[in-house]
């Protein structure tokens, strides 16, 4: 079967208040993007699609061409193409997925705030899918007791940790699978698992990695540059 990742890196990145989209924010002297293409790269041979903000093409298809050596300007069969996201994360991957070449048959989403997922997320990922399943997402256990709250920030129940786990990216699904929830959806989802889980299908767990978290407050950021520092040798 043949692959593909869509990257969705076309939010504001407004939590994060680095001076730019998310995605285009530097961890050292490369982007968010830049780390997260390297990442995504190193996953075996894909049809790649990156999804930016209007106006960043041609910065997504630098951060490509620095990580690949492709230009990614879609002529002649480029395994990286750029296009123009959406509003919400739905619609970015929804245009992804007008991008992938008719032959792609499976698909990650894959967060490019998540600049750090280790290649063997993406291979748990892969081979569950290859094995098989419909729809994979790598999950973490959650470390925090978690409450459920009403409007007034008071405690309505505890929620059991044992039954929960944070979701992360990449999330891999066959590509009718996935084509089919995003057509039918009615409300925004915040991942793809749950519009494909609400779709009906039932949705499959691997191991995901701390190092897989989604850079999103400032914090994170800081977060992700030690971390970038702490790799180089
Ligand atoms: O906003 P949040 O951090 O949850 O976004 C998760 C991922 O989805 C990020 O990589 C972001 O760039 C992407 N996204 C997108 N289009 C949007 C909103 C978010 O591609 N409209």
């Amino acid at each position: 079967p043949r692959l593909a990742v869509i990257v969705v890196a076309a939010g504001s990145g407004t939590r994060l208040q680095g001076g730019a989209p998310k995605a285009f924010v530097p961890l050292d002297r490369d982007s968010i993007l830049r780390h997260s293409l390297r990442g995504v790269l190193a996953a075996p041979r894909a049809q790649v699609v990156v999804v930016v903000p209007d106006g960043f093409q041609d910065a997504a298809r630098a951060d490509v061409q620095a990580v690949s050596g492709d230009p990614g300007d879609g002529d002649g069969g480029d395994a990286v193409r750029v296009v123009v996201g959406g509003r919400t994360r739905q619609e970015s991957v929804a245009a992804g997925l007008s991008a992938l070449d008719a032959d792609v048959d499976l698909v990650l989403v894959h967060d490019a705030a998540r600049a750090l997922t280790p290649v063997s997320v993406f291979e748990r990922v892969i081979d569950a899918l290859e094995g098989g399943a419909p729809a994979v997402i790598p999950a973490v256990p959650v470390v925090d007791t978690i409450k459920r709250v009403d409007e007034n920030g008071v405690i309505l129940a505890a929620v059991d940790r044992s039954e929960l786990a944070a979701a992360q990216t990449p999330q891999g699904f066959r590509r009718d699978v996935l084509e089919a929830a995003v057509a039918s959806a009615d409300a925004d989802h915040t991942d793809d698992a749950a519009l494909v889980a609400a779709a009906g299908h039932d949705v499959v767990t691997v191991a995901g990695h701390a190092d897989s978290f989604k850079i999103t407050t400032a914090p994170d950021l800081d977060r992700a540059r030690a971390l970038v520092a702490s790799r180089r040798p």
